[in-house]
């Protein structure tokens, strides 16, 4: 299998080529979370535990007064002058950690998911930090299954979850969520679920949700079938649950290793990458049924060792923030999703309003510039002619040519970043 730049990425540094407002790759242009990024600041620069406390509480006049600085020319120090003063020249905190995530992290997870999900897994054989939800899917698939395995995938799909199988040697097989166009949501198809599981083997299910590209949260009645179908075919269940707290219009997010009989085969995936506004942290983890942390803390362990020690200090600051900053994370993407929605329908674009997750997948065949083209060529007229970067819809499929209707487009930018680019196809389509 050839192993390519996935498309989603390309079409990003389009973007950039093009100078085109970027509605293809799914993350914010918008500042990450000020705690979150402090804690991260304070352990690099505070070094050790000790070093941190200092800094979270020492004040200008003491930084100055340690440095002898106090009354002369302080004012016109650099921030960088001043913080390479309070550095701690001892280090513990920008040095290796224990590879499967630092303890207060491990904690600081589990209280969150119970807080969220009423289950508490076990920091100590539950919990294994790793780099963002796709090295979690990595080493969960890794742990799992043999070379040969097949895996059921949602399918439109975030191409990681295909890539990955290949390049591991399992098979991916692909269960269909199809749009309900009267009805204004998308729907799992059930028979196509019981004909792909049945096949002994398919030994595990990525269940995505709030997903990704259609925004699809399933309810209870969806994942009750699920789990039904992963206990009677002896399946594990990997969940992607990375856009836990972004969901709208009443619908919630429920966690399918809570369901009966999940608990001991559901590999939970989460990262800090959209709750903390953060891609680039790199800051996830992996909740395992005990008997299966010890072979994926191995594979994490030789593919990447840990994750960045300063980070994660950060990632704790953010998953102990209180309760309504989490509830508060939807209501800004809704405003964006509305403004995004009510643009793209005046442009002649078809879409299923988002119930979570922050990207719209929108028919674009009756808008008369791209109609007839294909989903590529619909991309690159939008990047090259109107300034615009999507995703082409085919790139979520393997099979069949439902995807050949769809633009991806991702709402999680500024208002201004969706103002400008829904001004330039008012003008320019
Ligand atoms: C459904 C889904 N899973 C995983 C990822 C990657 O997440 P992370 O940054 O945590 O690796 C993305 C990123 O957009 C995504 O949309």
């Amino acid at each position: 299998m050839e192993v390519k730049e996935t498309v989603i990425r390309l079409m990003t540094r389009l973007a950039i080529e093009h100078k085109a407002v970027n509605f293809s790759q799914g993350f914010t242009d918008e500042a990450p979370v000020y705690d979150m990024v402090w804690s991260g600041v304070a352990a690099m620069l505070g070094g050790t535990e000790e070093g941190v406390r200092r800094l979270d509480s020492m004040t200008l006049r003491e930084i100055l007064d340690a440095q002898g600085r106090a009354g002369s020319n302080s004012l016109d120090l650099t921030l960088k002058e001043l913080l390479e003063g309070v550095r701690n020249p001892r280090d513990q905190l920008n040095q290796y950690s224990f590879p499967f995530g630092i303890p207060e992290l491990r904690h600081a997870i589990a209280d969150y998911t119970e807080a969220f999900y009423g289950h508490r897994p076990d920091p100590e054989e539950q919990i294994t930090v790793v780099l963002g939800a796709s090295e979690g899917l990595a080493v969960s698939y890794r742990s799992l299954l043999e070379p040969g395995d097949a895996v059921a995938v949602m399918q439109p799909y975030h191409e990681l979850y295909p890539s990955q199988a290949e390049i591991f040697g399992f098979v991916p097989r692909f269960v269909t969520l199809r749009e309900d166009r009267d009805a204004g949501t998308w729907r799992l198809d059930r028979d196509e679920v019981r004909s792909v599981v049945s096949d002994p083997r398919v030994r595990a299910f990525v269940v995505n949700t709030p997903h990704n590209p259609t925004g699809k949260v399933l309810g209870n009645e969806d994942l009750s079938f699920i789990a039904d179908m992963c206990r009677t075919y002896d399946l594990f269940a990997i969940t992607d649950e990375i856009y836990e707290h972004i969901t709208f219009d009443g619908h919630r997010h429920s966690y399918l290793a809570g369901f009966e009989g999940m608990a001991d085969r559901t590999l939970v995936v989460n990262s800090i990458s959209k709750t903390g506004r953060s891609t680039g942290w790199r800051i996830g983890w992996v909740i395992s049924p005990p008997e299966r942390t010890r072979r994926l803390r191995a594979v994490h362990d030789n593919l990447v060792v840990q994750a960045p020690t300063p980070l994660q200090k950060g990632a704790v600051s953010l998953l102990r923030r209180e309760r309504t900053f989490f509830e508060g994370i939807a209501e800004g993407y809704r405003r964006k999703r509305d403004l995004l929605l009510g643009g793209l329908r005046d442009a002649g674009f078809v879409a299923s309003p988002p119930e979570g997750a922050y990207y719209l997948f929108a028919d674009y065949r009756d808008v008369p510039a791209l109609a007839g083209m294909s989903p590529t060529d619909a991309a690159m007229h939008l990047i090259k002619e109107v300034g615009v970067a999507t995703v082409p819809g085919d790139n979520f499929y393997a099979t069949g040519n439902e995807g050949d209707r769809y633009l991806r487009f991702a709402f999680c930018r500024s208002m201004e970043t969706i103002e400008a680019g829904l001004g330039r196809l008012r003008e320019r389509l």
